[in-house]
């Protein structure tokens, strides 16, 4: 059971807890002691009803509240309550719910009471498999079929959370996470996600800045990232599985872009959530060459075509209920999951979060930190750290590899917008209909546009896939003037000569 501190305000904590208040008496024995709960006749189903998050804060607020003092006593004392209440089938509550000083709402509500054994500890197996228990409906539902890790920073923000500090999530992403496939943009997964995440954390005031590009991937992000999310976030949620394909090089910079955000000023807990594409020529993408490096630098991974693609590839019809379906032609959007996606993403995440929330509750009674006398094992300290060495260079028992402190200018941001200090024939150019995608783009040959440049080492990413040139790596530290010459050959069998800049970055 989880315990929330109250916040918000009292008048909105009584609103919520009206429908809540015969659940409350079925759960709020949920005490690490108990060996039964009680559930109502129809049991679970009362339980779908309710929104799960909101549960746990609900059932806090109404144990400080409810009165008569002696039914909160019986109820809530496991030992008295199971000698007492067992006898019941019907109780009849009247909960006085304090909102302010002045005013005083009174709800009575009546629910039948059966006795149900929990899972635990009289459940089957050993006793460290008190998972998915009765509270937990997103666990029952989907599992938890990804990569979590020790989950130390992220558990870190959240013990900030719940004593009362704000905290502010950087989002990185593709489309999808822009809202792309959705009709209403409230039922972007981020939206959600946030509203979920308040729910279950009413203490705390949680800020949400979606930085999602659509078709941009790491490249882009390595250099970038500060273009789009602030410097001070205490968590990174990143959704880049699809657009980084599965393309090695991505993979490389899908490195640099976690040892970037795990090296920002207050160490943000990183969230890995990978969503799924069908339209490409394979249904891996970039998201599985993610997977060990995010096993590497322990940033959790959550994945929705794995929960899910098994199931639809069983169910085919459901391909049309999981992605973004055109209303004009009924096409199917297999780049875009729909809303039902959309939902199952602020889910998983939410569940996630639960998991960790229950973690730092048992750690409380049960504190059972590993610490490794001689020093050969990986102490708790530590489990924060960066590693000195990227996977992507060879071991060396002395290197270590510098922290990137990236700089980017970038038609896509208005932090540092790509705008050249001299130009002939390149402009600002956007694809019909799709304002989200600018380019700075040029067609003739001798176009050519000069841009300032500050760092030893450039980087020009070109082009809609992020296809990126590494300029020098050798010019020395200061400024630089970067001139871009369209040139008379060409490449393009049609003869074409077009170019599109989306930024310029160095580090
Ligand atoms: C949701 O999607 C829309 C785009 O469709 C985007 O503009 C908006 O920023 C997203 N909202 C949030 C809060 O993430
Ligand atoms: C290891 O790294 C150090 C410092 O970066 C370098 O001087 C040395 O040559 C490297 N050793 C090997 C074997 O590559
Ligand atoms: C870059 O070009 C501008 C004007 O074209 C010039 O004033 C400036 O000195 C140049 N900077 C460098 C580092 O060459």
């Amino acid at each position: 059971m989880l315990r929330f501190r109250q916040g918000g305000s009292q008048f909105a904590i009584a609103i919520l807890v009206f429908n809540a208040v015969a659940l409350y008496y079925l759960y709020a024995s949920n005490s690490p002691n108990q060996t039964s709960s009680w559930f109502s006749k129809d049991g679970d189903s009362l339980v779908h009803q309710s929104d799960q998050a909101l549960l746990a804060q609900q059932i806090a607020t109404v144990t400080a509240t409810v009165t008569p003092a002696a039914i909160t006593t019986v109820l809530v004392t496991p030992k008295a309550r199971t000698e007492t209440v067992t006898k019941l089938t019907t109780l009849t509550v009247t909960a006085v719910l304090s909102t302010t000083a002045t005013t005083t709402v009174t709800q009575t509500q009546t629910v039948d009471l059966t006795p149900r054994p929990l899972p635990s500890p009289e459940r089957s197996g050993p006793g460290f498999c008190d998972i998915c228990g009765p509270l937990d409906v997103y666990c029952r539902q989907y599992g938890s079929r990804s990569y979590e890790g020790s989950n130390t920073r992220f558990r870190r923000v959240l013990r900030k959370a719940l004593a009362g500090d704000p905290i502010k999530i950087g989002i990185l992403g593709g489309s999808v996470t822009k809202g792309h496939g959705l009709t209403n943009h409230a039922h972007n997964w981020t939206v959600k996600l946030f509203q979920l995440l308040q729910e279950l954390l009413p203490m705390s005031q949680i800020e949400v800045v979606n930085g999602a590009v659509p078709a941009t991937g790491s490249d882009y992000y390595s250099m970038c990232f500060g273009e789009h999310i602030p410097d001070d976030v205490d968590i990174v949620i990143i959704e880049l599985g699809v657009n980084d394909q599965r393309i090695e090089s991505n993979a490389v910079s899908y490195e640099w872009l976690l040892r970037g955000l795990l090296d920002l000023p207050k160490r943000p807990a990183i969230l890995n959530i990978q969503v799924m594409a069908l339209e490409f020529d394979t249904i891996t993408l970039g998201g599985d060459l993610h997977t060990p490096i995010a096993g590497f630098y322990d940033t959790p991974v959550l994945n929705l075509r794995d929960m899910l693609l098994p199931h639809i590839l069983k169910n085919v019809p459901l391909d049309e209920h999981y992605f973004y379906v055109y209303p004009n032609d009924a096409r199917v959007d297999f780049r875009h999951v729909s809303v039902h996606g959309h939902t199952i993403m602020a889910e998983l995440i939410t569940a996630y979060t639960q998991r960790q929330l229950c973690a730092i509750e048992e750690e409380k009674t049960r504190p059972n930190k590993f610490i490794s006398e001689d020093g050969k094992l990986p102490n708790p300290d530590e489990m924060e750290d960066v590693p000195r060495l990227r996977l992507f260079e060879s071991y060396n028992r002395t290197k270590v590899t510098g922290k990137l402190v990236p700089s980017c200018q970038s038609v896509r941001t208005d932090k540092h917008p790509l705008v050249p200090i001299e130009t002939n024939g390149w402009k600002l150019w956007v694809y019909e209909g799709n304002k989200e995608k600018p380019y700075l783009m040029a067609d003739k040959p001798g176009d050519y546009a000069v841009f300032e440049v500050e760092e030893p080492f450039f980087e020009l990413l070109i082009d809609k896939y992020n296809r990126v040139a590494t300029i020098t790596d050798k010019a020395p530290p200061g400024k630089h003037n970067l001139t871009c010459e369209i040139l008379p050959e060409t490449t393009d069998p049609d003869g074409g000569h077009q170019f599109r800049l989306v930024a310029i970055d160095a580090a």
